[in-house]
């Protein structure tokens, strides 16, 4: 691996931030030719605001409802970006639609997790509504991010099986494990081919 190049991501989260950390423990365990330079949060009040500060990654964290429309509120967060010279944005758990801002910015360069086997199941609650629908089996997506919910070009899945002893919560816990996985895998797939483009 090479030790001089790593690509400087941003990651975004709403909420725990499971996904941030264990991107965070790929990169120190040598997986990820990467560093997260900055965590974006939109919840002031998210736990994974904590999580940065033991693993001493830089935050910021906004109110999008104190902007007055979406355009200015990822303007806000490209300053830093581009402060930051960001090449690539992870999002991990973060609640909100990407705008035209940061899509044209920041184009083929946003990734997503989404708890689902992707085009099933899109939107905020992809593990309830396969648990509800009765599916036998569901998993996990990363795709390229681009206009639409849930619905850019797909870069891996995996499958895990619903058994009818599963609870929500068990099925939850299988999603979270296979997420650990199977995204700092897919983030370094994808940091290669940016970099071999760019050669
Ligand atoms: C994950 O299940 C991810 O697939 C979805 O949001 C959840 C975030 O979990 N987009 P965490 O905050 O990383 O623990």
């Amino acid at each position: 691996m090479n030790r001089t190049y790593r690509m400087k991501t941003a990651v975004f989260a709403s909420g725990s931030g499971s996904n941030f950390e264990a991107i965070v423990n790929a990169i120190q365990a040598g997986k990820v030719e990467a560093e997260v330079v900055l965590l974006v949060c939109d919840r002031p009040d998210a736990s994974v605001l904590k999580r940065a500060e033991r693993l001493g990654i830089t935050s910021v964290s906004f109110h999008p409802k104190l902007f007055a429309a979406k355009a200015a509120y990822e303007n806000e967060i490209l300053k830093h970006l581009r402060l930051e010279a960001i090449e690539l944005i992870i999002l991990a758990g973060y609640m909100r639609i990407i705008g035209k801002t940061l899509l044209e910015a920041y184009s083929e360069r946003i990734l997503n997790i989404h708890p689902s086997l992707l085009p099933l199941y899109p939107g905020r609650q992809g593990i309830k509504d396969a648990f509800n629908d009765g599916a036998t089996e569901t998993g996990v997506t990363v795709h390229i991010v681009d206009e639409g919910i849930d619905t850019g070009e797909i870069l891996a899945q995996r499958t895990i099986a619903i058994q009818p002893v599963d609870t929500i919560n068990s099925v939850e816990e299988k999603i979270h494990a296979i997420e650990h996985d199977l995204y700092p895998e897919v983030i370094q797939t994808y940091i290669k081919k940016l970099q071999k483009e760019s050669d």
